[in-house]
């Protein structure tokens, strides 16, 4: 049986120097291809907002989808993807990011979320929080209630976490990683 307590960690893939030296990539995809982990991760997640009214999950591209999607179905809410820019074809809002390595831009649709909408944010993995703080602000530049995020994996010397609390989210992971 999986022991959700200890068992994350142990499904999780370190791959050392990648994407570059110095980096410890934490590979989700052990996660995702053991059908226990896989649904004891979404059960996890939705758990605390079963009863907080989601209208709408967001994931961030594109791990976040794969969770997202799973997470939608299980509170029976909708879906808005957040895409890095170019990918969606109506009219969209658009916000700079910087991430753990590199530069980029985020987008959404512009009619992907009515004001006042309680949604629920996921993605994979917080590290430095910059892409989750990218999502935040398209999401309430659309007028979105964040009712939460929540994410698979911490990395809590990048301070993520606390740039997310300090913009007023209420933040929710399953596993703390350190940097070694
Ligand atoms: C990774 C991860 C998160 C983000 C976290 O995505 O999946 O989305 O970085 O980093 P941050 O908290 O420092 O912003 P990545 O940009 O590698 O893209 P991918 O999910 O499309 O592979
Ligand atoms: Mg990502």
């Amino acid at each position: 049986i999986f022991d959700a307590s200890s068992d994350f960690h142990d499904v999780i893939r370190t791959i050392p120097d990648y994407p570059k030296p110095g980096i410890m990539f934490r590979d989700i995809t052990t996660l995702l291809a053991s059908p226990e982990a896989f649904r004891s991760a979404v059960d996890t997640m939705v758990a605390p907002y079963r009863s907080e009214g989601v209208a709408l999950v967001a994931g961030i591209e594109a791990r976040g989808f794969i969770l997202g999607g799973a997470m939608s179905h299980q509170l029976a809410a909708g879906f808005v993807p957040i895409r890095k820019k170019g990918k969606l074809p109506h009219e969209t809002i658009r916000v700079a990011y910087s991430l753990e390595y590199g530069v980029d831009e985020m987008e959404v649709h512009r009619d992907a979320v009515a004001p006042g909408t309680r949604v629920l944010l996921t993605d994979d993995l917080i590290a430095t929080g910059g892409t989750a703080e990218a999502a935040v602000k398209l999401l309430r530049e659309l007028g979105a209630e964040i009712v939460g995020a929540c994410f698979v994996i911490d990395l809590p010397e990048l301070g993520g976490r606390r740039k997310l609390e300090a913009m007023g989210v209420s933040v929710k992971t399953l596993v703390a990683f350190d940097g070694h």
